[in-house]
């Protein structure tokens, strides 16, 4: 029958119904990304700490980049900071203190000092943030909110390597050895990869690191990945690179895969410098292959996939696709 059918239905039909397919599964994905963006973000409601403490380093941060300014506007945004004041408030009530509420201890401080020689800030705000203010623990000695100076000698002085040729010598390694990965060594890459600017320093990350060790659960994810055929059964550790959804807000749709993005290719960087061989894999599920990945993995709801990084350790020499560049010419417009 279906022989028949294939040779009886004209090419332009089976042409109309797989373009007709494809924006339906489109459609699908978009729907399902909604719902999910719908349910799993901030847009609405704070609804759990994670979501509050989204909303507090957004809002402290803001304080601090007003701070930094050449010239900081005396008494700025004092609705936002006694919005923030409210919400803080409730979260110490609720969960405590805590690093977060420390580090916007330290820029609410730094607040009302640099507003003493201008008074420009409201009465009842300041009362309301020394109120704040003594709930917080304030005793930590090294600051973690407001401003710092920085000398320029301290990114001077690092320069001296040759950082085009670093980025250069990195390939997407599919050829490993049979050598076990260190995890201390991913972990390592990891911590220097925190340091990835992020929307408003929101950090909106979680990072999964299946060890060599765990084969079970290497093997089931890759079954659902669809770019490790020929070499995923050579992968040491598998790095999962997700983004929570729960740190964003109404209009930051994408924000979660900017900064998940960025924050994987600080990892591949870390892993390259401490000289591992590293293959990013997409995550280009579509719905049906998502539930699979979600099935296959213990993760929160609000986490999203954006990568997967295959690590391993290098062959004494190893053979890579060549993947040419298109020239800055190409890429590159000035105006
Ligand atoms: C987000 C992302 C997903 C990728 N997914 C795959 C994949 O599934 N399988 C694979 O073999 N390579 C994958 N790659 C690697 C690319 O093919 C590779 O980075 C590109 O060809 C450039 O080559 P290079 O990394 O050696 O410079 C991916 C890269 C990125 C950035």
């Amino acid at each position: 029958m279906k022989s028949i059918l294939k040779k009886i239905v004209p090419k332009f039909a089976k042409r109309f119904y797989r373009s007709k397919q494809t924006q339906f599964s489109i459609i699908q994905d978009y729907v399902y990304d909604y719902r999910k963006f719908n349910r799993e973000s901030a847009s609405f409601k704070l609804k759990n700490k994670e979501m509050m403490q989204a909303y507090i380093i957004k809002e402290y941060h803001a304080i601090e980049k007003g701070l930094a300014m050449l010239e900081p506007r005396p008494g700025f945004g004092a609705e936002r900071v006694s919005a923030l004041a409210d919400v803080v408030g409730t979260y110490i009530t609720c969960y405590g203190i805590d690093a977060v509420t420390s580090t916007t201890a330290f820029t609410l401080r730094e607040y009302l000092n640099f507003d003493a020689a201008y008074k420009k800030v409201p009465d009842y705000l300041t009362i309301k943030l020394e109120a704040l203010l003594s709930r917080c623990d304030e005793s930590s000695q090294s600051k973690t909110g407001g401003t710092k100076i920085i000398p320029k000698t301290e990114i001077t002085d690092m320069l001296d390597f040759d950082y085009a040729g670093f980025f250069k010598s990195r390939h997407s390694v599919r050829d490993f050895s049979t050598e076990p990965v260190s995890t201390q060594i991913i972990l390592d890459a990891i911590d220097t990869a925190r340091f990835t600017p992020s929307v408003c320093n929101r950090q909106a990350w979680k990072v999964f690191v299946i060890e060599h060790s765990n084969q079970e659960l290497k093997e089931r994810l890759l079954k659902v990945q669809n770019g490790n055929r020929g070499f995923g059964e050579h992968i040491s550790s598998l790095i999962i690179i997700t983004g929570k959804l729960s740190s964003f807000f109404a209009y930051e749709r994408n924000q979660v895969f900017i900064d998940g993005g960025m924050f994987s290719m600080s990892i591949v960087l870390a892993l390259h410098a401490a000289g591992l061989g590293v293959c990013c894999l997409n995550t280009s599920y579509a719905t049906k292959q998502y539930e699979a990945f979600k099935n296959s993995m213990e993760m929160d709801s609000d986490c999203v996939p954006i990568m997967f990084l295959a690590v391993g350790n290098l062959k004494d020499d190893f053979k890579v696709a060549i993947s040419e560049r298109k020239p800055l010419s190409e890429i590159v417009e000035v105006r």
